[in-house]
């Protein structure tokens, strides 16, 4: 017995440590078992999507040559109100990285609990804030026990499941903090003391696996300090023993409201990507990969849109984003096939001038080279090892044998895809959706009644502790017949630290304002006329997303916060509220009453004269969905601003009226440093005006949409449709394949232009050049018409002899229609 006892620990020991995976590092590489390795992550947020599209987000990850997913961990999505958690359905954070384990991904765990991520209030639980005597991210007993209850609760839970890799699971490297370098200088002694605070507590938690603290450029040992930028191939870690590694490599940008939609373009990205790789660094993370959606209120800001699809990978809905997605596909296989010679190899690097420079990276068996080109704007031929190059201006090129060129960064031979939404319209669909509607109920505010008052006008956050974005402020001011203000035209001023108002006096909206150009605080004037005895006034403050970044982010204050408020007649005299008696309530009576979960109709609703343009009216429809499988959007042109449910998931806040600036998206060169103005769209147009409604919450029949809309719009043009590609088009170089698909089932039924010679223009302007092949739309229709995709290889003995000189090199142009 006593030696089955023993063999059987001798098995399950040796079971229990071939699973364990040993993480560690050293100057050069992150290394796993001892082997020093190169490492492409990227960025999902599993708050940002649902756990129905996870599986398939993460499986397209790894097919586009991701190895790895981060996540951050959101601290207020889990403990909504102090020691409840919740952890169920989309917050299953267990779930999340299960399924990046089921895929034989790695994953990056960035615990904070402090995020930013333009997540509200960055992460930070509001609660957090009425904590007497709490100060957020600095040497404070109250604040670091709360983030020390989090944050060991999140790693106990992720080893009670056994994902360290230390246990055999995915997580290879985990987070403290975020960021806290750039803020730290605010902070002072405490700053310091807090970080080697943080230091400590991540390292009592035993998780055996490396930490890393991004931005921190002072980190002390053993965390590993690491980049977040748009190029980090200039950055060098703060120790000799610190591998190079690029947390955050933003490939695009959030968009906010009022403003237009940030890209950045593949060549560009794949310029800053190879230049990481050839300049040393060994693992780099996408900001993001799968951009997604600030679903319900999560968003952070303020004014951070609803989208946050940050031009990633995988568009907002889930759809691969092309040429991007493959573009990048090419470098990360070509990137992997040499991490043996990356992370081994001799580096020697050989200098151009003119910001030409070549890398050789050498093992006893192997070299391969990077030759790249920084300059902006000039294109440069070099003789390296005695062969010729051309290096177009801003690219890399590399060369894994040190010979033939098999990838430059600026020419991009993958297909571009331009999305077109659908009506897709389920059988007795009727065209035009059927609305009832009934009004927010705002009697009880406008008489001044609310739950409960204070002799002063309070900051938002601290009254509602963020429950809704609504805050009433109400009081009333009596006029004696002999006051100077009696029956005179008077200015109410109101002094707002944000983010929205609206004004009623004596029952009747007088006048609303929203923040604009970045200025969150405003002062807003409406002129009254005082009668006699009471005169009612009732403020609605409006937030639209907390602050989740800067020194301090936490203690911006919103709302009427200290006022003040004034009444100012002729003559400038002035009587101030602000000391008043006010009277305070958080939340409209719908959200109380969750109007929002009214879809078996239990409350009375009105169907007869839809009203339009009326403020604070709640509306509702029923839908079939949309037939097929691919992602549903809902275009809620018409509205004004508010927020939507469907069958009771919050799918965020709208603002169609909210319209981006009508200049500033000349077309783009992606040659030279990015920054999020440089490649925008959407000029002149809503903001955002279609808003993703997950298929996971829709049934086939009998849905429904209910709207609460604060400013005034009109529903009566909303509709449901599907996000599929369009138009396909490539233009690739002689040599290689061209790869044609659709999606969603649909096959190409058209191909609408194919030259294979010298072509000019880009997709939606394709024309031909001076010479061609004459048959290749022969070519590509046979094989690619009828057929969901196609390949073809790019060559004069499958497309036909051309007229084209010898000098030419020659290029196959297609554009097609899904
Ligand atoms: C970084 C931050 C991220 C995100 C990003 C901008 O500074 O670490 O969480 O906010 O900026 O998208």
């Amino acid at each position: 017995m006593g030696s089955f006892i023993f063999s059987f620990i001798l098995v399950f020991g040796f079971l229990s440590l071939v699973s364990a995976t040993i993480v560690n590092h050293d100057g050069r590489a992150v290394t796993i078992d001892g082997q020093r390795r190169i490492l492409i992550a990227g960025a999902i947020h599993y708050p940002r999507s649902t756990a129905e599209m996870w599986p398939d987000l993460i499986q397209k990850a790894k097919d586009g040559g991701i190895d790895t997913i981060e996540t951050y961990v959101f601290w207020n999505f889990h403990e909504p109100q102090r020691r409840e958690y919740d952890f169920n359905g989309d917050k299953d954070i267990i779930r999340f990285l299960k399924t990046i384990q089921d895929a034989g991904l790695y994953a990056i765990l960035r615990i904070g609990p402090y995020a930013c991520a333009e997540w509200n209030y960055g992460g930070f639980p509001v609660w957090l804030h009425s904590l007497p005597g709490i100060e957020l991210r600095t040497d404070n007993e109250i604040f670091k026990n709360e983030m020390q209850n989090f944050t060991t609760l999140i790693v106990n839970m992720v080893k009670e499941a056994k994902l360290l890799a230390s246990q055999g699971g995915p997580i290879i490297l985990t987070q403290i903090e975020n960021e806290y370098g750039n803020v730290m200088w605010a902070y002072g002694a405490k700053g310091k003391n807090y970080l080697q605070w943080c230091v400590n507590l991540a390292n009592s938690l035993n998780v055996d696996i490396p930490w890393i603290m991004c931005q921190q450029g002072n980190a002390p040992q053993p965390m590993i300090n690491t980049c977040n930028g748009y190029y980090c191939d200039a950055f060098t870690p703060n120790n000799p023993s610190s591998p190079k590694i690029w947390t955050e490599n933003w490939i695009g940008w959030f968009k906010s409201w009022g403003e237009r939609d940030p890209h950045r373009r593949a060549e560009d990205v794949a310029f800053a990507v190879a230049r990481f790789y050839q300049r040393g660094g060994t693992i780099q993370n996408y900001y993001m990969y799968h951009g997604g959606t600030n679903f319900g209120r999560t968003t952070g800001g303020p004014y951070i849109a609803t989208s946050y699809d940050y031009d990633g990978f995988l568009d907002e809905y889930g759809n691969l984003n092309q040429p991007k997605w493959g573009h990048l596909k090419n470098l990360h296989f070509i990137i992997k096939s040499m991490e043996t010679v990356l992370t081994y190899g001799n580096i020697e690097t050989m200098n151009f001038g003119n910001g030409v420079e070549a890398t050789m990276y050498t093992t006893n068996d192997n070299s391969s080279c990077f030759l790249s080109n920084y300059n902006q704007s000039v294109d440069a031929t070099i003789t390296f090892q005695e062969k010729k190059y051309f290096l177009p201006a801003w690219s890399v090129s590399i060369l894994p044998d040190c010979d033939q060129v098999v990838y430059n960064t600026a020419i991009v031979n993958t297909q571009t895809s331009v999305m077109v939404k659908k009506s897709n319209m389920a059988e007795n669909e009727p065209e035009k959706l059927n609305w009832v509607w009934r009004p927010e109920d705002i009697n009880d505010s406008l008489k001044g009644k609310g739950s409960f008052t204070a002799n002063s006008l309070l900051e938002q956050k601290i009254a509602t502790s963020d429950a809704s974005d609504y805050l009433w402020y109400m009081t009333s001011v009596n006029i004696s017949k002999n006051d100077p203000f009696f029956n005179k035209q008077v200015t109410l001023r109101v002094n707002t630290m944000g983010h929205g108002l609206y004004i009623y006096f004596n029952g009747e909206l007088v006048g609303s304002k929203y923040a604009t150009g970045g200025k969150y605080k405003f002062v807003f004037e409406v002129p009254i006329k005082m009668k006699s005895k009471t005169n009612y006034i009732t403020l609605l403050s409006v937030t639209v997303g907390l602050k989740n970044y800067g020194p301090h982010f936490d203690l911006e204050p919103v709302g009427i916060a200290g006022g003040p408020v004034q009444l100012i007649g002729s003559g400038n005299i002035t009587k101030d509220l602000s000391n008043n008696a006010w009277t305070y309530k958080v939340g409209l009576n719908g959200e109380d009453t969750q109007i929002y979960n009214d879809f078996s109709h239990q409350l009375e609703w009105h169907s007869d004269d839809i009203p339009i343009k009326r403020p604070m009216t709640w509306y509702k429809t029923t839908f079939k969905a949309p037939l097929g499988l691919e992602p549903v959007v809902v275009d809620l042109q018409g509205l004004g601003k508010g927020q939507a449910w469907v069958n009771g998931h919050h799918i965020g806040r709208y603002w169609p009226t909210f319209m981006s600036p009508s200049y500033g998206c000349e077309e783009c060169d992606y040659r030279g440093a990015y920054g999020p103005s440089r490649c925008e769209t959407n000029c002149g147009e809503p903001t955002q005006r279609w808003y993703h409604v997950p298929r996971s919450y829709l049934q086939t029949d009998n849905n429904t949409l209910i709207l609460l809309e604060e400013a005034g719009g009109n529903p009566t043009m909303v509709n449901f449709q599907t996000v599929t590609i369009g138009t396909v088009c490539a233009n690739v170089n002689e040599g290689k394949t061209l790869e044609l698909s659709c999606q969603g089932g649909r096959a190409i039924s058209e191909v609408q232009f194919a030259s294979f010679g010298d072509p000019e223009g880009t997709c939606g302007s394709f024309r031909k050049g001076t010479c061609e092949a004459v048959d290749a739309l022969l070519v590509v229709q046979k094989a690619c018409v009828g057929q969901a995709s196609c390949s073809v290889d790019v060559s004069e003995s499958m497309l036909g002899p051309s007229n084209c000189d010898s000098s030419i090199s020659k290029r196959l142009a297609v554009q097609a229609i899904c």
